[in-house]
């Protein structure tokens, strides 16, 4: 039995006969590290049109690359996407051209007073307990108050913030709701803490908890506590890019096609090992990275020493000392050769220049 591809283009392209590096090349096309919730857009495509929402939004939408998605699937409903993010990028602001998107540049939870009705959410903005849960408690609490039953989706409910808190903006909380935090360490699956300038690391833009785990500390923590008490709904958790979950009625129309959808990768242990893979993998890329990162300011440190020293030495110095080799019979000239020289045309030793 042949393995072609059969032309549908929602099944991954396979290496052909004729076509042998289509995988390769693919794969070398790809950002090093995916993270998009756009990556999930035949899953999200295939749920939105069984939920046939009116209105569709997204909490946080960074470079657009979901947002973009989003809006096409409302183009095949005739429905609504709005973004909240209270910085959006110019990647993202360059979609305000599509009239199906409405930008809200606000923080959430206080912002998702202001969505129109909205049966499919997507919650990816601060990466913290406290603005996870109060999202999922708002957002459930508007969609009773309307009657509808919504699909709320929620990225980065695996590692790394799952159950450590991630923050974007810790100052606009109230600090009882803020675990001890840093903006300069970084992630690795290598280790259970943040190390300063190691490991997957923001740059910058979040503050890392210091400890993982415990209560009031992650985005999946948050979720399960804001539907703890509502037996009426399902979570599920594709395993995969930082972790998806989803949390929807069981009692919805849609919901048993939800279930034929969500449940064959719900904690799939294929699916969480490959992301398993590849956060190990990363990790240590970026133990590389750092690795040689060091490696070259200390070649630059030793470099600049030795400048340093050579700058120091007076040109009557040397010529004493070349003259002192000229009597024991060293190099009579510069064209007899350097003085020394040593790895890499640097001196070979401290001692022979001083
Ligand atoms: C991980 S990115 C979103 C990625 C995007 N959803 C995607 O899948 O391509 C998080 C975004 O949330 C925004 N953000 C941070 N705090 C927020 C908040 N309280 N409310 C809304 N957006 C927030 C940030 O500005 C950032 O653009």
């Amino acid at each position: 039995m042949s393995a072609e591809p059969d032309g549908d283009d929602r099944l991954a392209r396979l290496n052909t006969r004729e076509e042998p590096h289509v995988e390769a090349d693919e794969a070398a096309a790809m950002p090093m590290l995916l993270h998009s919730v756009g990556l999930f857009r035949e899953i999200l495509g295939d749920l939105v049109r069984a939920i046939r929402p009116t209105g569709i939004a997204e909490i946080g939408g960074e470079g657009g690359l979901l947002t973009q998605e989003l809006i096409a699937q409302a183009d095949e409903l005739d429905a609504s996407v709005t973004c909240i993010d209270p910085a959006p990028s110019a990647a993202l602001t360059g979609l305000e051209s599509s009239t199906r998107l409405t930008l809200v540049r606000e923080y959430s939870p206080a912002a998702i007073d202001v969505l129109p009705p909205c049966q499919v959410v997507v919650v990816d903005g601060d990466h913290s307990y406290v603005v996870v849960r109060e999202e999922t408690e708002k957002l459930l609490a508007a969609a009773d108050a309307a009657g509808e039953q919504s699909l709320l989706v929620f990225h980065d409910v695996c590692f790394p913030c799952g159950r450590r808190d991630y923050y974007y903006g810790p100052d606009v909380l109230d600090p009882a709701d803020v675990h001890p935090y840093a903006f300069d360490t970084g992630m690795s699956v290598f280790g259970h803490d943040p190390v300063v300038g190691r490991g997957m690391r923001s740059r910058g833009t979040m503050g890392i908890a210091d400890q993982a785990g415990g209560e009031r500390n992650g985005v999946l923590t948050g979720v399960e506590d804001a539907i703890a008490d509502r037996d009426d709904l399902v979570l599920r958790v594709i395993p995969a890019i930082f972790g998806l979950g989803f949390v929807y009625p069981r009692s919805a129309p849609w919901a048993a096609e939800a279930d034929r959808i969500l449940e064959p990768l719900d904690r799939s242990p294929l699916v969480a090992r490959l992301e398993r893979n590849r956060l190990a993998l990363y990790s240590r890329v970026l133990e590389l990275q750092d690795e040689l990162a060091e490696q070259a300011r200390t070649a630059d440190r030793e470099r600049a020493a030795w400048e340093a020293r050579l700058a120091r030495a007076s040109g009557d110095d040397l010529a004493a000392r070349l003259g002192a080799l000229e009597a024991v019979g060293g190099p009579a000239s510069a064209d007899d050769g350097p003085v020394s020289e040593g790895v890499a045309g640097r001196p070979a030793s401290a001692g022979e220049l001083r």
